[in-house]
């Protein structure tokens, strides 16, 4: 019988098997991960279908598991879980030695999922720390409370969400007393000066980021030349008083949503004196209508959660698809 251990119903390892990854079982695996993620695109429905096919997983899968030795648990033969990741120098401007295992790089069924995520992870781990690792992360589907529960009691926090909505407008009642307009080359100069100020935000108490810069006006102007990015800036008379920028192209986000069909938002800033007047809606407001009449299904963004502003402004407009949580192991053997 069953009992409660942790939280989790006490399952056996009785008929699983765990071993290293081996390339035979890509195309169950692939498999493994689309049956998730439909799971995902039925809770959301406006993500991307791409990661839908099992052959383009199995691609990646391939190279994934060229790169690390991985994990496979196996019951009665069958592939009921794996786990693969990336070694990352400097994770995430840290300079820490990092493992990630991004979203399509582990599944696990149902049946047991806290047991074999606990496994995998021991064994994972253990590789981990051979290789200098100073930090494991790992993204999982949010609509997999499972394995968000497993990954938590594995002692990992949550640092990133990604999050989508359908690239239709917000319809706001209150338009705000700034001009809302696209930036152009000639503000390269304006929009550098705001960005920096921007980065000044993320290693200020809460959210203790490490320090980070934005591009300089030459990049910003070679940015602004590409027909799928864009900023949109607001102006106080000539003052700037923030701005949202979209990436088009070559964006850090997870590979669900990286798709020719939607666009990314990688930076929003408010000046603080403007903030809470619907400043950065209105921004939202205006660029979505723009990727609409162009034909783009959906617009993503992703956040730090320990971002007070970011969680209160995204989590209204958007809804999340992805969790990347955090551990900063105490010892390293
Ligand atoms: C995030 C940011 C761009 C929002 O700009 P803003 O112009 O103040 O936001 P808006 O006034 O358009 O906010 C619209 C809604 O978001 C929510 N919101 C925004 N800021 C909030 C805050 N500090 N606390 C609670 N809710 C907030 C509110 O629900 C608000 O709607 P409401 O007025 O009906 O309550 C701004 O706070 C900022 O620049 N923060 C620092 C940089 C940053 O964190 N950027 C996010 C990058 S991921």
């Amino acid at each position: 019988m069953d009992v409660e251990f942790l939280g989790f119903t006490k399952q056996t390892m009785t008929n699983l098997t765990i071993r290293p990854f081996q390339n035979s079982l890509i195309p169950d695996a692939a498999n493994l991960f689309v049956e998730n993620y439909r799971k995902e695109r039925l809770a959301t429905s406006v993500l991307p279908a791409l990661m839908e096919n099992p052959v383009w997983v199995a691609q990646k899968l391939t190279a994934l598991m060229a790169t690390c030795s991985g994990v496979a648990v196996l019951k009665d033969g069958q592939l009921v879980g794996y786990l693969g990741w990336f070694l990352v120098n400097g994770f995430r401007g840290t300079g820490r030695k990092g493992a990630y295992v991004p979203e399509w790089g582990h599944v696990c069924v149902e049946e047991n999922k806290p047991t074999i995520y606990q496994a995998m992870y021991r064994a994972a781990a253990e590789e981990w720390a051979e290789a200098g690792c100073q930090v494991h992360a790992l993204t999982l589907l949010a609509h997999d409370h499972t394995a968000e529960k497993a990954w938590y009691w594995n002692g990992f926090g949550l640092t990133v969400v990604d999050a989508i909505r359908p690239s239709q407008p917000l319809d706001i009642s209150e338009p705000t007393h700034l001009t809302i307009r696209k930036a152009t080359s000639q503000d390269a100069i304006s929009l550098t000066e705001l960005d920096a100020e921007h980065w000044t935000h993320y290693p200020r108490s809460p959210v203790f980021m490490a320090p980070a810069t934005g591009r300089d006006a030459d990049a910003n102007v070679a940015f602004l030349s590409r027909p799928k990015n864009s900023v949109w800036m607001a102006f106080d008379g000539e003052v700037p008083a923030g701005f949202i920028r979209f990436e088009g192209y070559d964006f850090d986000s997870v590979a669900i949503l990286e798709t020719e069909e939607g666009v990314q938002i990688t930076g929003a800033y408010v000046r603080p004196a403007y903030r809470g007047q619907k400043v950065a809606v209105a921004l939202l407001d205006t660029a979505l209508r723009a990727y609409q009449a162009h034909g783009l299904q959906y617009c993503a963004v992703n956040f730090e959660s320990f971002n007070p502003e970011a969680t209160a402004f995204w989590m209204k407009y958007f809804e999340p698809v992805c969790f990347s949580v955090v551990r900063v192991p105490e010892y390293l053997p």
